[in-house]
């Protein structure tokens, strides 16, 4: 089968691969020159593991191509999927004009019956949208039918969540369509993937409820942290306990300075929008949102009252991406924690294993360095706030010949509290203070 994928970011780059790896012809599509040109020659813009070597094989084998030109991989495709970017407008609202301007092309370069399939996060009520933006835009009358398919993998973890995912969700209301994407899924529903098949809307709903309740989770845990110092309890035992629990599961119960990213924060403000734009007032969606800023703004809290001001001290932070095996920075508390200490008065020098490169592009005014001890180097405080591998057997000893004053925040609760202060360190982590 012919697919075609549009945006070759993190899930079009992923699903397009992994497709191409499940043995089809595979065009992947994006409007970003200089990124088709890397991927054509191989290269690959984003760090996730085991995706180099799959791109590699499958271009060899023939099965996966790279391009700029829309109109011609939708013309020699059956399927063509959409993946490009939803970002937040400043309302809270999705900024759908890439998928509107993706459709629009699509719509002008049909000439015969296309699925199209909707991957990237979107609003309930996208498809009929879609149809209507599509059905104005040709330019001789073809057949078509939308799918929603919406991506639930995770960054750092994409390749394996896509060939191995928990469910695969096609909403639509042509039998046709349905047919093409589950034998698009064959190879998965071999592996007794269970294939949730509903209307458009309801999976557009269902990937919204489902960001919704991982970032609750997170929330939740979080809050129960910060409670945990209050009144003398260890969150780690409070969620192993809780977690072991089979209605509630241990998974996202682990606390820490807040969750970012490209999805969750976006994800949560675009409910709320849908919500209050049919008139109904989602609250928890609003409160998700106000502890996840707070907990990112307890770290700055609880590290000034460590040092007293933030004011000509250096602070290093541990971690960039918004969480490990990852070279996002969207989002990523790291970097809310290093815009506070600078509007303080502090300075922050910062590592993170593969994250620096697209940290600089958000913050260029700290001081990168090239490994974690040269990070420490005159530090007053350091701030661990991404538990990538490296950070879980940091060097002490070196850390102590560089630091300047031997305090360590352990947001991600890496390490043992006693440990830590028989070294000779002032620590506090979240939850077990
Ligand atoms: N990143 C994740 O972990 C994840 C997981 C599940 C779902 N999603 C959703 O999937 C969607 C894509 O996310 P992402 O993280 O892959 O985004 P991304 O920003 O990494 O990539 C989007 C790509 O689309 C390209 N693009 C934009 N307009 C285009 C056009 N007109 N023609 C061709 N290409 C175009 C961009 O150049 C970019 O390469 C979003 O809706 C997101 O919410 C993301």
């Amino acid at each position: 089968m012919n697919i075609c994928i549009v945006g070759t970011g993190y899930v079009g780059l992923v699903a397009g691969t992994c497709l191409s790896d499940f043995g089809m012809n595979v065009i992947c599509v994006d409007n970003d020159k200089k990124k088709i040109s890397r991927l054509k020659k191989g290269e690959v813009p984003i760090y996730e593991i085991g995706l180099e070597q799959l791109i590699k094989r499958n271009i060899k084998l023939g099965r996966l191509r790279f391009s700029t030109d829309l109109e011609e991989a939708v013309k020699r495709s059956l399927v063509i999927f959409i993946g490009v970017g939803t970002p937040e407008n400043e309302d809270g609202t999705s900024n759908m004009s890439y998928v509107h301007e993706v459709a629009r092309e699509i719509g002008r370069a049909m000439n015969d019956y296309k699925v199209i399939v909707m991957k990237s996060t979107v609003p309930v009520g996208t498809s009929r949208e879609l149809r209507k933006i599509i059905r104005e835009s040709q330019t001789e009358p073809n057949d078509f039918d939308v799918v929603s398919n919406p991506e639930f993998l995770r960054e750092g973890a994409a390749v394996n969540d896509f060939l191995r995912p928990d469910r695969i969700v096609i909403g639509s209301d042509s039998e046709r369509a349905l047919a093409i994407v589950k034998d698009i899924y064959r190879p998965l529903y071999l592996l007794e993937t269970p294939i949730i098949s509903t209307t458009n809307e309801t999976a557009e709903m269902i990937k919204y409820a489902s960001n919704t309740m991982l970032a609750l989770k997170i929330s939740f845990i979080n809050e129960i942290a910060n409670l945990c110092d209050h009144v003398g309890a260890d969150v780690y035992d409070v969620a192993r306990a809780v977690g072991m629990d089979k209605r509630i599961g241990s998974k996202f119960l682990h606390p820490g300075p807040g969750f970012g990213g490209s999805c969750f924060p976006k994800d949560v403000n675009a409910i709320v929008s849908l919500a209050k734009k049919v008139g109904y007032d989602f609250r928890l969606g609003n409160t998700i949102n106000e502890v996840n800023l707070r907990q990112k703004e307890t770290v700055v809290e609880k590290s000034r009252e460590l040092l007293g001001s933030f004011d000509g001290k250096t602070v290093t932070l541990l971690g960039l991406s918004f969480k490990p095996e990852t070279d996002d920075v969207r989002e990523s508390p790291a970097l809310h924690i290093a815009q506070r200490v600078k509007e303080e008065g502090g300075m922050v020098r910062a590592y993170d294993p593969a994250a620096m490169d697209e940290a600089k592009k958000a913050l260029p005014d700290v001081k990168y360095c090239s490994s974690y001890p040269e990070a420490c180097d005159g530090a007053d405080l350091i701030i661990i706030t991404t538990e990538w591998h490296e950070f879980r057997d940091l060097d002490f000893d070196k850390i102590k010949e560089k630091a300047r004053t031997l305090n360590l925040y352990d947001t991600r609760n890496i390490y043992k509290a006693q440990d830590i202060r028989d070294k000779g360190f002032a620590y506090i982590c979240t939850g077990r203070n």
